[in-house]
């Protein structure tokens, strides 16, 4: 839950002020991933000195820490390795000692930086501690570090990449990490298991190849003897590596890199826990797989794996990324959450681009075309997912079973895991997240793919883990969704969802008509969130008038705006730490009734669908308890005529549709709550915006 950014320049001379604003603003990027804590490490004035700042905070404070430090902002480095890394505390409090680079000695031999959770890390404290290494701090991260100059001592001839290994092995839990040495100068190491790492590369020549080759130990495994130490060393922790042979390392070139006559580029790199901090220095980017580890050396990029037969592709692709940087800024916006809100007339239309034609009656994913049909076969649909990505699953569980009669689940992660609910063959598994990184729903993926099921993603980030891990699936294409509030996601998830279920049911000639109908309505979706978006001023007044200084709110809804009315309560809950309770509006009258009175703020969603009379139930028996809740309600809808109503008028769309339009004054009113208490909507406190721990 941490963000990582890395520089490196080869044969190109950069300043040091340039160095520390290419890391200071690659980190102000990744902010949104992490943001108690901030520390970057760049080369010293002298050879073999590390010069490392760390600060409590966001990036701004340790910005005002080097500038206070008033280092030679002047002094030019031909080639140069920067880490740096903004944390979002895991093990150990926000502090200056807790945060990261993390370092193996006080002469900074080896330099960490660390996303993710190394879960064997006790015993490897205990262990190094045993051969005189002291700890200074409370992180997971730190045993890394020291590993590694433990690793690095027992052979100081060892190759980087060798070491990496080595090191790497020993390490259970997750992990994305960069590492720099003062025994390797301008070089890192860059690892990934879990964790996402992305490298942009900037070359002044066209590069020769657009893939790096993946290099393997040769024999695709280790000698004997050391894996067996290795097994030993996962049990017990009992008996460090013997320093590993560096005759198993299978030198090849990353031909990409060369020049004709095979000689080494200037070269820049960018390494990253997310391209968006990398689009603004390159479009050229590379994903690495769980597993690989990348040395940047010398303007060259190698990946090697410890393994061959591992099934995964022998080239990394360099990609093009089509992310432009202004998509990723707040542009006319205060934060990036109210930029987003703003931008689901457009993202929606991004899910929808190319896939679905509304003149020919036909959706078509993609991705998800060639097992279709087994899905169609399966014995039923098991939706997992985590926070508002688990409100858009409930959001499209009624269309799904209406249009393929397939018996649906809607399971929260963490708790399905819990259960370890049973999972068979014959079940499709559909995992639904923005980042495809949260852990838990990572972790779900992982059960069911063990149990043979087939597995399907709805995912936003391109490269991201549940996208690589899954089958197939589908991506959203909202675009990068910054603030940690989440809420174009959350629309163009529930679009894409349903376009799924209208692939599905493309067989079925009953359903034709109703097909017929959600496409049409879909169709109208952009202009009809333009349209509330009008509503913007109206609301923010609103949210002054009733809701300053409330202590708690209410949010009824019923059947498919039960989903609409928990998707509320947790935005505003999560920006604006109101408490807000989402209730089912039939489940009123058998115990939250007895909150209602004169004075309690209540919301209400009263769109017009077929169960209308039974949702006006509950407001007639609110408004007997001298409640004045304020309605969502459809245009002109002739029981909420009275003067004395308030009420926030959206248009009317497919039933099944209209929480997509519902949701959106409820994103407004949740903006608006935060902003007039003063508060960072973009950095709610104790959140972060990819949840990558347990
Ligand atoms: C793809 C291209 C898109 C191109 C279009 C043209 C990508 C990422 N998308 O879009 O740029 O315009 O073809 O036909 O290259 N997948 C998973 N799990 C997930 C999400 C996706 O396995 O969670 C897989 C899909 O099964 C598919 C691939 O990733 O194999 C791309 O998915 P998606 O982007 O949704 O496919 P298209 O819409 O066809
Ligand atoms: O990236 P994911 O969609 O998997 O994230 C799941 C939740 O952590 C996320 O939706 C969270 O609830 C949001 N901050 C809510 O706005």
């Amino acid at each position: 839950m941490c963000g990582i950014f890395g520089y490196i320049n080869y044969l190109v001379e950069r300043d040091r002020k340039f160095i520390l604003d290419t890391l200071l603003n690659g980190l102000s990027r990744l902010e949104y991933r992490g943001y108690d804590s901030a520390g970057l490490a760049v080369d010293g004035d002298k050879k073999n000195v590390v010069c490392a700042f760390k600060e409590v905070g966001k990036v701004a404070k340790l910005k005002e820490l080097i500038e206070e430090s008033k280092p030679d902002l002047t002094k030019t480095f031909e080639s140069h390795a920067g880490i740096s890394h903004t944390r979002w505390a895991t093990h150990g409090t926000p502090s200056r000692l807790n945060c990261h680079p993390h370092r193996s000695d006080v002469n900074w031999e080896f330099s960490i930086v660390h996303n993710g959770i190394i879960t064997n890390y006790k015993e490897l404290k205990a262990l190094l501690e045993t051969k005189g290494f002291r700890f200074e701090t409370e992180t997971d991260t730190e045993c890394i570090a020291k590993l590694t100059k433990y690793l690095y001592d027992q052979q100081p001839d060892i190759d980087f990449t060798v070491l990496a290994k080595a090191v790497v092995k020993e390490l259970e839990g997750a992990f994305g990490l960069l590492i720099k040495s003062v025994h390797f100068p301008h070089e890192v190491i860059a690892a990934r298991k879990g964790s996402p790492l992305v490298i942009g590369v900037r070359t002044s020549r066209k590069m020769k190849v657009d893939f790096v080759d993946v290099e393997y130990s040769e024999d695709g495994a280790l000698p004997a003897e050391q894996a067996s130490q290795n097994v030993a060393m996962k049990k017990s922790a009992t008996g460090l590596l013997a320093p590993p042979d560096k005759s198993l390392l299978h030198r090849s070139q990353s031909r990409a890199f060369l020049s004709d006559d095979g000689v080494p580029q200037p070269a820049e790199f960018f390494l990253s826990s997310d391209p968006s901090a990398i689009v603004e220095h390159t479009k050229k980017v590379l994903y690495l797989e769980d597993d690989d580890i990348a040395h940047i050396h010398e303007g060259q990029l190698n990946i090697h794996r410890l393994t061959k037969d591992d099934g995964t592709s022998n080239v990394r692709a360099i990609q093009t990324i089509e992310l432009e940087l202004q998509e990723i800024m707040k542009g006319k916006f205060d934060h990036f959450m109210q930029k987003e809100i703003f931008e689901q007339p457009e993202s929606v239309v991004n899910t929808m681009r190319g896939r679905l034609d509304v003149a020919n009656k036909q959706v078509t994913l993609g991705g998800l075309r060639q097992y279709i049909s087994t899905i169609r076969r399966c014995r039923r649909i098991i939706f997992v997912a985590c926070g508002t990505s688990y409100h858009s699953c409930m959001a499209v569980r009624g269309v799904f079973e209406e249009l393929t009669e397939i018996p649906i689940s809607v399971e929260l992660a963490s708790d399905f895991l819990d259960r370890q609910a049973p999972v068979f063959r014959d079940d499709t598994c559909v995992f639904v997240s923005q980042s495809g990184e949260t852990a838990d729903s990572l972790m779900a993926l992982r059960y069911c793919l063990e149990r043979g099921a087939l597995t399907v993603g709805v995912v936003n980030v391109v490269g991201s883990s549940i996208s690589l891990l899954t089958h197939c699936g589908v991506h959203i294409n909202a675009g990068p969704e910054i603030g940690v509030a989440s809420t174009k996601a959350y629309t163009s998830q529930f679009v894409a969802m349903v376009m799924f279920a209208l692939s599905l049911s493309e067989d079925r000639a009953s359903k034709q008509k109703r097909r017929e109908e959600i496409m049409e309505g879909l169709a109208k979706i952009s202009e009809q969130f333009r349209e509330i978006l009008k509503l913007n001023d109206p609301i923010k007044q609103m949210c002054a008038k009733f809701f300053k200084n409330q202590k708690s709110l209410l949010l009824l809804g019923r059947g498919g705006q039960f989903p609409t009315a928990l998707e509320g309560a947790l935005k505003i809950k999560e920006i604006s730490y109101l408490h807000c309770e989402a209730v089912m509006s039939g489940e009123l009258k058998h115990g939250v009734l007895a909150l209602v009175d004169e004075n309690l703020p209540i919301i209400m969603i009263l769109t017009r669908d077929n169960i209308f009379t039974k949702s006006l139930n509950a407001y007639q028996q609110v408004i007997a308890r001298g409640g004045r809740p304020i309605v969502i309600c459809n245009y002109d809808d002739p029981e909420f005529s009275s003067a004395q109503t308030e009420k926030i008028e959206v248009p009317k769309t497919v039933d099944c549709l209209q929480g997509l339009l519902n949701v959106i004054p409820l994103q407004l009113i949740s903006y608006w709550l935060a902003v007039g208490e003063g508060l960072n909507v973009d950095f709610p406190r104790n959140l972060a915006k990819s949840v990558t721990v347990e």
